[in-house]
């Protein structure tokens, strides 16, 4: 592991970006794959993985639970053999929340697990009852002390299971412990993100059994053994989307290479609604400014609504846009941090509960400002790339847990962005 980074972008901003930028591999497409390899005892070999601090992390967990991996050239192969442990520890989980989606697979192969729970979170409370519901009803006994999460099974309950909300992690998790349970699961209410039927393809190639992912009923027929997985990564959607923000809010031109389009119609329509010329293209998905966008006011919904990791960037976005608009917050309880921040820079925003009012200003000057979370620090970048003057971007190793090179992507397409260390 390398050691905690506490570095700045500095940003002058103004600059149009113009060019081409391909897409990563998605980091939470990525993580549950990941972790499904310790459904089977076989290699595992997973593709177009994102060079991620969240992707060197479920490496080093993968390797604490016993389970060789490595990571090296946009590829983790996690190898034959080694004895499962039962027990995911603090210092890694605590880094990254998604870590817990490991208690299906270890429940699944060891019928007991401990896992820590994952933390505090700056963007709200984010707890894990959904997993341990769900959990608790294909049969699984669940108890939460000392800072962990106690799970153990006699007998796996197959049948119908409903999640208490269609939670993205609720549902890898439970549908990863259902390809080991005897008989057919029902999941009902599940999530039907893109990284469901994503983790589904990547479970097929291990052999299991799945019906209806993508929908919001998952059918799985529980086999007595997987083989290895062999999976490429699917591109990652928020990051597609945050840099057609950057060609909107820059006023470029931006070929947006290997673009999960079909993962980004709520997205890709927003944007036109707000005059953005976005098409498809043999090569990928073009974003190019020809006009004056218009304020577009949106609420943040389960797939397929406008993804809540798209807000923060949206709001600097209509920030910057004449008129007025309202963003509505519905999936996580505190995610307007970026405000905070936009303000200083000239933003007029006005929040009232899960609403942001946003009036759009001339434009935003540049000043230091500090990161939140990965999709609030997408935010402030962006806004660096629009504002007048320098904007210092401090504490990015949330970003750097998130996005791929982005400062060397933003700066191939015409950004002026260095990454300094403070
Ligand atoms: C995943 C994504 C994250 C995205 C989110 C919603 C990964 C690694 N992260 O997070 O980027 O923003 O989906 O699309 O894939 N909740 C509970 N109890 C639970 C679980 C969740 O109350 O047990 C709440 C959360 O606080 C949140 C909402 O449910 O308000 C949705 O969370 P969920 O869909 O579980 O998101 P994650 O899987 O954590």
């Amino acid at each position: 592991m390398k050691p905690f980074r506490l570095d700045a972008f500095v940003i002058r901003g103004g600059k149009r970006l113009r060019g081409t930028v391909r897409v990563s591999g998605s980091k939470n497409s990525a993580l549950p794959c990941l972790f499904a390899a310790i459904l089977s005892d076989e290699e595992s070999v997973i593709e177009n993985v994102p060079d991620l601090k969240d992707i060197r992390t479920a490496v080093a967990l993968l390797g604490r639970l016993g389970r060789k991996a490595h990571f090296e050239d946009g590829r983790v192969v996690v190898k034959a053999g080694g004895r499962l442990k039962p027990e995911a520890p603090y210092d890694l989980v605590s880094r990254m929340r998604a870590s817990v989606v490991v208690l299906g697979p270890i429940l699944a192969r060891l019928k007991k697990a401990r896992v820590s729970l994952p933390g505090g979170c700056a963007i709200g409370a984010r707890p894990v009852n959904y997993h341990l519901s769900v959990f608790r009803r294909m049969g699984a006994e669940v108890s939460v002390s000392e800072g962990y999460i106690h799970a153990k099974v006699k007998t796996w309950r197959a049948g119908r299971v409903r999640l208490d909300f269609p939670s993205v992690g609720a549902t890898e998790n439970a549908l990863m412990a259902a390809v080991l349970v005897p008989g057919r699961t029902v999941l009902t209410n599940a999530a039907r993100e893109p990284e469901i039927p994503a983790l589904a393809d990547c479970l097929r190639t291990m052999g299991a059994k799945i019906f209806g992912d993508g929908t919001s009923t998952i059918e799985v027929e529980g086999m007595e053994r997987l083989s290895g997985a062999r999976y490429r990564v699917v591109a990652d959607r928020i990051e597609a989307g945050t840099f057609l923000t950057a060609a909107a809010i820059t006023r470029g031109s931006v070929l947006l290479k290997d673009a999960p389009v079909d993962h980004m119609a709520s997205t890709i329509d927003l944007f036109r609604k707000a005059g953005m010329d976005v098409r498809e293209t043999p090569d990928g998905l073009l974003a190019r400014w020809k006009r004056p966008l218009k304020p577009v006011s949106v609420k943040t919904e389960i797939f397929p609504g406008f993804p809540t990791d798209m807000q923060a960037q949206w709001m600097v976005l209509m920030s910057i846009t004449p008129g007025r608009c309202r963003i509505t917050e519905d999936i996580f309880e505190n995610r307007f941090l970026h405000a905070q921040e936009l303000l200083r820079m000239g933003a007029r925003i006005d929040i009232k509960g899960n609403t942001a009012s946003v009036e759009g200003v001339k434009q935003l000057s540049g000043c230091p400002l500090m990161v939140s979370d990965l999709r609030a620090g997408a935010a402030l970048v962006l806004a660096g790339l629009a504002a007048k003057g320098e904007t210092k971007v401090l504490r990015v190793y949330h970003l750097d847990r998130g996005y791929e090179s982005m400062e060397k992507k933003l700066r191939a397409l015409g950004a002026d962005i260095r990454r300094v260390a403070v």
